[in-house]
């Protein structure tokens, strides 16, 4: 490999929920430790145009929905796939690529496959191997980043090596931190939401947070209406983002046990200091650790593998610096695994076993991860609820390996909300596209809580007066998590909607358990009539597990009863319904 002279590096991310953007901090940290100055930037903040005259850019990019590429890629890539760019478009620029994903869906990193062999295919140049980091791994995407990250180093020293005079900074050396906190004596400010600011977050009132489950029923899903005072625009498919905010007696908690309750008020100005390394979106110049540890990081997260890393830099004990440097060596990986990714500890359970960890305070950016938003199926049309978006949550609340009791951030969140109460939410495009004739039958398939985008098709297309409508549902009970089932019943009753149920649990122990697939399967020959004849459209919500494949299996199978087609072909008919957005997944985990 020819060497360069200028020794810097473009990281370019899309993420979905932050993870690929924390990667794109450590690559870049990496990149300091070789003296390589690199700016990290969003796809979505940056110009396409220019990727023609950069030198060296290392992409990280996650995968979402069917292995589609997150939103702030989107553009990108379409500039990339055009089919009038010459092969040797790039062939100045070097560039490797560090896929995020979960062998758990089907299309795993497809984003970053297809990135890297387009960008060969325009004549750049591989810098190194990319690799892929997959959530299934016993340490997660750190399994294989962390050794890519060797990889990475050595190449770049190779394409720009180290000027004469300097050395690489040694791992153990303490990376300096990201911003500088000073106590801000200036009364004027005042600490407001600074989602205030951002004209894509509308307020929203509570207006009803009901539970939809029976109560004797050990789930709870709440059905939830937020009002708006003016009009609002969404599609059925579209998802809402929610900050949460994290419980006022956890945070007094947390900081006590830090020993910054006292200081938990002070007004804070951050300096953002690093600016290779981000800082949570929304965050005010001027804060308190309270609203820092409430809105924008996370003590409740599992901590990944660098979190270690800061920890061995700050304490000052022998036996933990030695149980430390067991979790960090590649060797002991499964070590680490069972402390913590295997029993779901969180870094606040982390740091009162690590009690002579001493963090100073400049560095809470650096070892706490941001509070990430989530996202939430709309189940409302707006046609029919106009001004208000409705969702159908279910609340998180589970036992660890280690039978300790736990609850999700923003469920926990979104349950303790009481009418009236306000919070400011934005909305996304979802997955979910319905076909513009209305003539057109849909086949809706959303079992849980995937029954929320669901209820927002649904209702659309009665507004439209479409009504060739069917939906599965799956619940356990009829009687305890049958989700809306009085609406449905309802549209049945006025021919506006098939409705079949699946009640897994309510048939009489020992017999085999019906699922929304096996309704799929006794319904084949209606289901094979509605795609090949009517031209029906698919759509599956819900949870990421087995459930979508084996919804895709019970389809599979009814073109093989029905149309006598050979596995083969009847698999291809399925790809080709979701090549053609006739079959589409919103699926989450
Ligand atoms: C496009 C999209 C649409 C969505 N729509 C909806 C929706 O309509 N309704 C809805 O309820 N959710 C929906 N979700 C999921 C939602 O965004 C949140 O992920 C979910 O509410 C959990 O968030 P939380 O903060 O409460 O939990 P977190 O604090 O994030 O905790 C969740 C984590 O806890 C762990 N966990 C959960 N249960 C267990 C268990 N039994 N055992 C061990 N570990 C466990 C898992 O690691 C899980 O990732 C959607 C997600 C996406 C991406
Ligand atoms: C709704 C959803 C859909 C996903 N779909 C895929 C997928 O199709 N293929 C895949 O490899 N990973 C998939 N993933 C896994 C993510 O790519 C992985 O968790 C990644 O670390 C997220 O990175 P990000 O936080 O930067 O977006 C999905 C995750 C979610 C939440």
């Amino acid at each position: 490999m020819s060497t360069v002279d200028l020794r810097q590096a473009l990281i370019l991310y899309a993420t979905e929920t932050g993870t690929a953007q924390e990667v794109a901090d450590r690559v870049a940290r990496e990149c300091r430790r070789i003296h390589i100055c690199s700016q990290v930037l969003s796809m979505d903040a940056y110009s396409a145009e220019d990727l023609i005259s950069e030198i060296l850019v290392i992409f990280i990019v996650s995968t979402t929905g069917s292995g589609a590429e997150p939103r702030a890629m989107t553009v990108l890539w379409n500039k990339l796939l055009r089919s009038d760019l010459p092969p040797d478009l790039f062939e100045d620029v070097h560039f490797t690529v560090f896929g995020l994903g979960d062998t758990a869906y089907e299309k795993f990193c497809w984003p970053a496959k297809r990135l890297a062999r387009r960008l060969e295919g325009l004549g750049a140049h591989k810098l190194c191997e990319g690799a892929e980091g997959d959530e299934q791994h016993l340490l997660g995407i750190d399994g294989a980043l962390e050794p890519w990250l060797k990889t990475l180093s050595s190449s770049l020293l190779e394409l720009m090596p180290l000027p004469t005079g300097l050395d690489i900074v040694p791992s153990d050396q303490t990376p300096p931190a990201r911003i500088s906190l000073v106590n801000s004596t200036n009364p004027q400010v005042t600490t407001i939401d600074p989602l205030e600011h951002d004209n894509d977050y509308r307020l929203a009132t509570v207006k009803c947070n009901t539970r939809t489950t029976a109560q004797d029923w050990n789930q709870d899903v709440r059905h939830i209406e937020l009002d708006f005072v003016d009009d609002i625009q969404y599609s059925p498919g579209d998802v809402v983002v929610i900050h949460p905010i994290t419980h006022a007696d956890e945070v007094e908690k947390f900081l006590t046990q830090m020993g910054w309750g006292n200081l938990a008020d002070e007004l804070l100005e951050i300096h953002h200091v690093y600016k290779d390394q981000s800082l949570p979106d929304h965050l005010s110049h001027f804060s308190t650790l309270r609203t820092i540890f409430s809105r924008y990081l996370d003590f409740n997260a599992v901590p990944r593998r660098s979190f270690f890393g800061y920890l061995r830099y700050f304490t000052s004990d022998g036996a933990e610096k030695e149980r430390l440097d067991e979790f960090l060596s590649p060797e002991h990986a499964d070590e680490l695994y069972d402390y913590c990714f295997r029993v779901r500890r969180t870094i606040q359970e982390v740091l009162s076993e690590f009690r002579n960890v001493r963090i100073p305070k400049n560095y809470i950016f650096d070892i706490f991860p941001p509070l990430r938003p989530r996202q939430f199926s709309i189940a409302s049309s707006v046609k029919k609820h106009p001004r208000s978006i409705h969702l159908c949550v279910a609340m998180i609340k589970y036992k660890t390996k280690l039978k300790i009791p736990r609850r999700g951030v923003c469920s926990t969140y979104l349950a303790q909300l009481q009418p009236g109460q306000e919070l400011r939410i934005r909305t996304l495009k979802g997955l979910l596209r319905l076909p513009s004739d209305n003539n057109i039958p849909i086949i809706c398939v959303g079992p849980g809580t995937g029954v929320a985008p669901m209820r927002a098709v649904i209702e659309e297309r009665i507004q439209r007066k479409a009504f060739g409508n069917t939906l599965y549902f799956g619940c356990r009970s009829s009687k305890k998590d049958q989700h809306y089932a009085s609406e449905w019943q309802l549209y049945s009753a006025n021919h506006e909607l098939i409705y079949r149920v699946a009640c897994s649990r309510d048939g009489p122990e020992g017999v085999k358990r019906t699922y929304v697939q096996d309704l799929i399967i006794e319904d084949a020959a209606r289901i094979w009539k509605l795609l090949d004849e009517d031209g029906a459209h698919v759509f599956i919500s819900g949870s990421s597990n087995k459930m979508p494949a084996a919804v895709k299996a019970a389809l599979i199978h009814a073109i093989i009863t029905c149309a006598s087609r050979s596995e083969e072909q009847a698999s291809q008919y399925i790809f080709d319904l979701e090549k053609n957005r006739r079959l589409i997944e919103e699926c989450w985990s």
